[in-house]
């Protein structure tokens, strides 16, 4: 039984598609506008239910307005359950304004509104945690909150994975409370302040204890503590909208990883899960089934 917990952001994604973004001052003419379920957190969980995890739990907060309520609908369709998704009265959902260029490439605004108020753990969060193999977290809620999550998990024994973005400085507590960091290049480079990814990667197992750097499509780079770091290449494919590979990647991860596979090949079936993710419009949306991932990675085997 593989019970992957997520605790993040759940936001509704404004999206518009245009050849290429607007320059300061600039006005330009999109192709289409849509309103798509995104949210890291979120993201993550659907990328692991829809990967196969027996269970998925999201912990979140949304806004009591009708964005919140199709975000939960979403998460539960996608059989991740909701129980401490909280809704709250004080703000509203999150949003993200994302503008996606004809080269799939994205720029994103983010509004945080309900995932603002989560600050601190909630009765029930902690024995969630408990009964989870693996913790899922981002940086879209306030960083104490995210440290509470990383600490109960520590308390338990259960394996904590932080994706480092929106790139912003760490508490030393909360890489000390990380068994997996999974920055992409630019985060590794704002962490460390060191643009070569091996570099970074290196630098970075001084606080934590194994890294994974995503390199869009080149692959992702693992590294650990007393080992040379391996690059594990990704399937090479024609990108329409890359919003939410970074989330798919972490989300098929967790699962392969609870479920036991080696790291090279749970670093292979999550770049195939992030490579037909990229292919489709939005992030949630764009998440492929464990059906898909297997066919495609297999069809890339043979
Ligand atoms: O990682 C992708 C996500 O970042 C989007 O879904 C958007 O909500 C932003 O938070």
């Amino acid at each position: 039984m593989t019970h992957i917990a997520v605790l993040g952001s759940t936001n509704m994604d404004l999206i518009a598609y245009v050849a290429k973004a607007p320059q300061r001052g600039e006005t330009v003419t999109g192709r289409e506008f849509r309103t798509l379920p995104g949210g890291k957190g979120a993201n993550q969980a659907v990328a692991a239910a829809r990967a196969g995890a027996d269970n998925v739990s999201m912990i979140g907060a949304v806004g009591a307005d009708a964005f919140g309520t199709q975000l939960r609908s979403t998460l539960e369709h996608s059989g991740v359950d909701t129980d401490l998704l909280r809704t709250v009265d004080t703000a509203a959902t999150g949003t993200a304004h994302i503008v996606v260029d004809d080269e799939g490439g994205n720029a994103i605004i983010v509004i945080p509104g309900a995932n603002g108020t989560l600050t601190a753990l909630a009765p029930g969060d902690e024995g969630l945690i408990a009964s989870a193999d693996t913790l899922l977290l981002q940086l879209e809620i306030p960083v104490e909150g995210v440290l509470a999550a990383a600490q109960a998990a520590r308390r338990h024994g259960v394996r904590t994975i932080l994706t480092p973005a929106p790139a912003q400085p760490l508490p030393p507590e909360l890489l000390a409370a990380t068994d997996l960091l999974v920055p992409n290049e630019h985060e590794a480079a704002a962490l460390t302040g060191i643009t070569e990814p091996r570099a970074a990667a290196k630098a970075l197992l001084a606080q934590v204890p194994e890294v994974v750097v995503t390199l869009g499509a080149r692959g992702s780079l693992y590294a650990a503590r007393g080992a040379e770091p391996v690059l594990v290449e990704a399937p090479q494919v024609t990108a329409v909208d890359t919003t939410g590979a970074g989330d798919t990647f972490v989300g098929t991860l967790a699962v392969a990883l609870a479920e036991g596979r080696s790291v090279p090949k749970a670093l292979a079936w999550a770049s195939t899960a992030a490579a037909l993710s990229v292919q489709r419009p939005g992030a949630a949306a764009s998440m492929p089934y464990r059906s898909e991932i297997d066919t495609a990675a297999n069809g890339a085997a043979s």
